[in-house]
């Protein structure tokens, strides 16, 4: 029996210095039966077809984040997604809401700075001990479902308020790693994180659309974080 299985694409395609606009790309392309991900697909595409094809990525186990676009309409990684799972033609876009650098890659440039301006580090400044800083079991379990982000962007790109201001509104991704350090016990910062974060834009722009929590590739909640931030502003002007 044949295992011969086509597949239909269409694939944003944009590079600045030959293309006047950018245009999608129809592709029907052959898969090897060891190709399961939309990832082997798209390698598949530029090792037998077109090696022009530019996007990032580098793991293949959902670990690194790179490898984010939009699958038919919603952000997720190609490497986590299996192609069994995707409607003919699979249309591929990159992220929302982020300029193109070319093809599938988008300037990240933004994402970053936000995610800088969080502080996105232990701040503690009594003079270490000499063995870790300890937790209890309890006070480590408050960072589960926090940690976990992996950084790829498919929560800040699917969110309006980040695509209208993403050099004001922190964005989910940015506002979920705020929320890590001011759930961890071991940090001493908790009061200027917040002064830093309470400002009509870098937070309140969130409107609880809730399509960062539906994106997330790891299953993490944002919009549950952003909420505990709000909450954690609201008993601290009681
Ligand atoms: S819940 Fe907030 S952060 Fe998430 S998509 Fe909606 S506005 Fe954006
Ligand atoms: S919260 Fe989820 S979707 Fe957002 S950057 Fe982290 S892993 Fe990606
Ligand atoms: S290639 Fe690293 S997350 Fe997909």
């Amino acid at each position: 029996m044949s295992t011969r299985r086509i597949m239909k694409f269409e694939i944003y395609r944009y590079d600045p210095d030959k293309d006047e606009r950018p245009y999608m790309q129809k592709l029907e392309v052959e898969l090897q039966p060891t190709d399961k991900m939309l990832l082997d697909a798209l390698v598949r595409i530029k090792n037998d077809m077109d090696d022009s094809l530019a996007l990032r990525r580098s793991c293949r186990e959902g670990v690194c984040g790179s490898d984010a676009m939009n699958i038919n309409g919603k952000n997720g990684l190609a490497c986590t997604t299996n192609l069994n799972d995707l409607k003919e033609p699979v249309v591929l876009r990159p992220l929302p809401g982020l300029p193109v650098i070319r093809d599938l890659i988008v300037d990240m440039t933004h994402f970053f700075n936000q995610y800088h301006s969080v502080r996105p580090y232990l701040i503690n400044d009594a003079p270490p001990p000499e063995r870790e800083r300890l937790q209890t079991p309890e006070a480590r379990e408050e960072l589960n479902g926090l940690y976990e982000c992996i950084l790829c962007a498919c929560c800040s790109t699917s969110c309006p308020s980040f695509w209208w201001n993403p050099d004001k509104y922190v964005g989910p991704a940015g506002l979920l790693q705020a929320y890590r350090f001011l759930a961890d016990s071991r940090d001493d910062a908790t009061s200027s994180r917040l002064d830093n974060l309470n400002d009509p834009y870098r937070l309140f722009r969130c409107h609880t659309i809730m399509n960062c929590t539906d994106v997330c590739p790891k299953g993490l909640n944002p919009a549950l974080a952003i909420g505990k931030i709000k909450e954690m502003l609201v008993r601290r002007a009681i």
